[in-house]
């Protein structure tokens, strides 16, 4: 895979002169990245630092008192699931209330972005915050805003033009470093995209005049400096379509580190040119079609996910190699606001897991939270008492993310090889090859007796070959040919790897003659179950893993 280096010769010299006292200054690339597996959480809404757990009404739109202590105090509970980043909530100064709109609890609606927005900390809490997560070999990933900030209108609404006090609105501090004043009314024409305002007359998004050399280098600057005040591992970049796209490239040198940015909408074409400016987008149009295959039942076309993602492959920078791949977030509903079959929701959460892009996880899906569209899905988390005993999704994630941990240190090509789909005859499954993986998912629910045809011809393994489910530590066995005929059981996915991928020091699926023999574990052929262990040794079997999977990943 081609290296990619990110810092421009203009950062060179004071990145260099930085290097040579501390050696914690490397900056993350887009290939460290792709070995991580992150956890996205809304900074407000995940922990306090106090311990307290007041009651958080999402409908009301309010600080609910989460901060970058809280998310100190809660690290094992994260590193226990097996993810080695975390994505927090922009960090900066936003407005303070609005008259009918809420407060800035999310952070997306920035006014001083050389301030720190001090409901969530101070300057110390967040670089504490960036140190715990290094000193345990986690990235940071921060979210940030470069197409708007945002005042509240000072005259009455309904008045147009409206008016702000621009003071504010910092470094910037006037209206000629943003441009006229226009709602978005065309999503055809790229430049009212690009120019005119997102928000509305009570929460207008001033546009930034990306135009502007002034501004440009105002803002490269600033993330130049964030990056390195806060020893920032990698960057989510919001409303990325809302800017040029040549403003983007020196962006992502400024920044030096992985850079995903936000590109909101299902067509790979209209996304495609975004990962040449920024290391990669969070993958919007295959998020689409997973969504739309599991939300309805088994009418949902799961062939439509082979399609999206073949072309994403085909017109993506790097492919899909690079891309966040999600299936929930703050901006969508929950898959569970409407379906609640269990089968169908561990279907779905496997999908970010067994692609080409990096796995992100949005706090509280492993919860079992049901929020539907904004405010509803940014449940505070402290109100699961942050719980792992019989929480069956979490303990579902926990062996997504070391099956593909497993599956990289098995064969590190595994980051390198495109997924591919072995066709099927029902649109209600999918079976996704990413050697040495193989995985079978399904949409019809706990009572459904989907199967998979893997033909001989798909070549994937040999005649009479072990293979183990990581979900359940079943094995099952090619036939002499090579092929494999399955059915699910209750609808559940199957996550299968050939039995030699499987080692000692992994935390699923140990081999019984190597496994540690003082553990209550049940055995299944010659495999023993251990992901179906009580939660304590479950905990207790993550750590030893996560020090026996990943020490060439830990931040020096
Ligand atoms: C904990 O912190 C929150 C938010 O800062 C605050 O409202 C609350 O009073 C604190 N509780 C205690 C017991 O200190
Ligand atoms: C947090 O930062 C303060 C000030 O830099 C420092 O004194 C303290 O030791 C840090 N705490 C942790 C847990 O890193
Ligand atoms: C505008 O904001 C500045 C900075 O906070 C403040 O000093 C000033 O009083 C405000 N002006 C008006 C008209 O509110
Ligand atoms: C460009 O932005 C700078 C700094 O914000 C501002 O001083 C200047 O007036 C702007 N130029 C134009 C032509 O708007
Ligand atoms: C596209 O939008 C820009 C900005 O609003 C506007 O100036 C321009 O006239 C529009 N072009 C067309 C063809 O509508
Ligand atoms: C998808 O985006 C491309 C590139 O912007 C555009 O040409 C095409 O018309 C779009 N397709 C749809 C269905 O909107
Ligand atoms: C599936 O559901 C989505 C909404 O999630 C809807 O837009 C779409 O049309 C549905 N597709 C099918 C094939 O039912
Ligand atoms: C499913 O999606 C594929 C690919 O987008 C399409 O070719 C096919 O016609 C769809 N099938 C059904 C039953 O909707
Ligand atoms: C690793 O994966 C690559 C790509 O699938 C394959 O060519 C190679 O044989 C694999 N190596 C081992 C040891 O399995
Ligand atoms: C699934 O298989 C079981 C056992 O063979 C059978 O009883 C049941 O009817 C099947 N369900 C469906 C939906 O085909
Ligand atoms: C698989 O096992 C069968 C029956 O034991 C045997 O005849 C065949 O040669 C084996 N094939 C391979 C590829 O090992
Ligand atoms: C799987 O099904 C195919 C088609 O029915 C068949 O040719 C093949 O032998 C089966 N393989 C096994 C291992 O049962």
């Amino acid at each position: 895979m081609m290296k990619k280096y990110h810092m421009s010769s203009f950062a060179f010299n004071a990145a260099l002169s930085t290097l040579l006292f501390t050696i914690s200054a490397l900056a993350a690339s887009a290939d460290d990245w792709s070995k991580r597996s992150i956890y996205q959480l809304v900074t407000d809404r995940f922990a306090l630092g106090n311990g307290s757990r007041p009651s958080c009404d999402t409908s009301e739109k309010k600080y609910c008192g989460g901060n970058w202590q809280g998310i100190i105090s809660q690290l094992d509970y994260i590193q226990e699931m097996g993810f080695d980043a975390i994505w927090i909530s922009p960090v900066v100064e936003n407005v303070e209330g609005t008259p009918s709109s809420g407060d800035a609890y999310h952070g997306y609606w920035a006014q001083d972005i050389t301030s720190l927005n001090a409901h969530f900390g101070n300057s110390d809490d967040l670089k504490n915050l960036s140190s715990a997560l290094h000193a345990r070999g986690m990235y940071l990933m921060v979210d940030v805003v470069v197409n708007h900030l945002v005042a509240i209108p000072t005259n009455p609404s309904g008045v147009w033009p409206e008016t702000f006090n621009y003071s504010l609105l910092q470094p910037f501090g006037g209206s000629d470093s943003f441009h006229p004043q226009c709602f978005i009314s065309d999503y055809s024409n790229q430049t009212n995209v690009e120019q005119c305002w997102l928000g509305d007359a009570s929460i207008p998004l001033l546009d930034i005049d990306t135009e502007n050399s002034t501004v440009v280098d105002i803002m490269y600057n600033w993330i130049k400096n964030i990056v390195s005040d806060y020893d920032i591992d990698g960057l989510r970049v919001d409303t990325v379509k809302h800017v040029r796209q040549d403003f983007w490239p020196d962006f992502a040198l400024n920044a030096g580190v992985y850079t995903v940015g936000e590109v909101f909408i299902g067509n790979v074409s209209y996304v495609a040119p975004y990962t040449r400016g920024l290391d990669s987008v969070l993958d919007y149009p295959t998020y689409f079609a997973v969504y739309n295959a599991f939300n309805n039942g088994t009418s949902g076309n799961m062939s439509a996910i082979a399609d999206v993602v073949t072309q994403a492959q085909y017109e993506y920078n790097h492919g899909t190699f690079y891309v966040g791949s999600f299936v929930e977030n703050q901006d969508n509903p929950r898959l569970q606001s409407t379906v609640s079959d269990q089968s169908i929701v561990k279907n779905f959460i496997t999908w970010p897991f067994i692609n080409d892009g990096i796995p992100i996880l949005y706090y509280g899906q492993e919860q079992g939270y049901q929020g539907g569209n904004d405010p509803a899905n940014r449940e505070a988390l402290w109100l699961s008492g942050f719980s792992i005993d019989n929480k069956p999704l979490l303990t579902h994630v926990k062996s997504l993310n070391s099956a593909r941990k497993q599956a990289i240190s098995y064969n590190s090509s595994f980051l390198t090889t495109k997924a591919s789909f072995i066709p099927q005859s029902s649109v209600s499954t999918l079976a996704i090859s990413k050697p040495p993986m193989l995985t079978l998912l399904s949409n019809g629910g706990n009572s459904s007796n989907a199967t998979w045809n893997i033909p001989s011809s798909a070549g994937l393994y040999g005649g009479n070959k072990t293979l183990v489910d990581v979900l359940t530590c079943d094995t099952v066995t090619t036939g002499s040919d090579g092929s494999l005929n399955l059915t699910a059981s209750n609808g559940l996915p199957k996550v299968l790897m050939p039995s030699e991928a499987f080692n000692a020091s992994g935390s699923l699926c140990t081999i019984e003659a190597e496994g540690p023999s003082s553990l209550p574990v049940k055995s299944n052929g010659s495999f023993r179950t251990v992901v179906h262990a009580g939660a304590e040794i479950l905990a207790a079997i993550m750590w030893a893993s996560l020090i026996a999977f990943v020490p060439g990943t830990m931040l020096l």
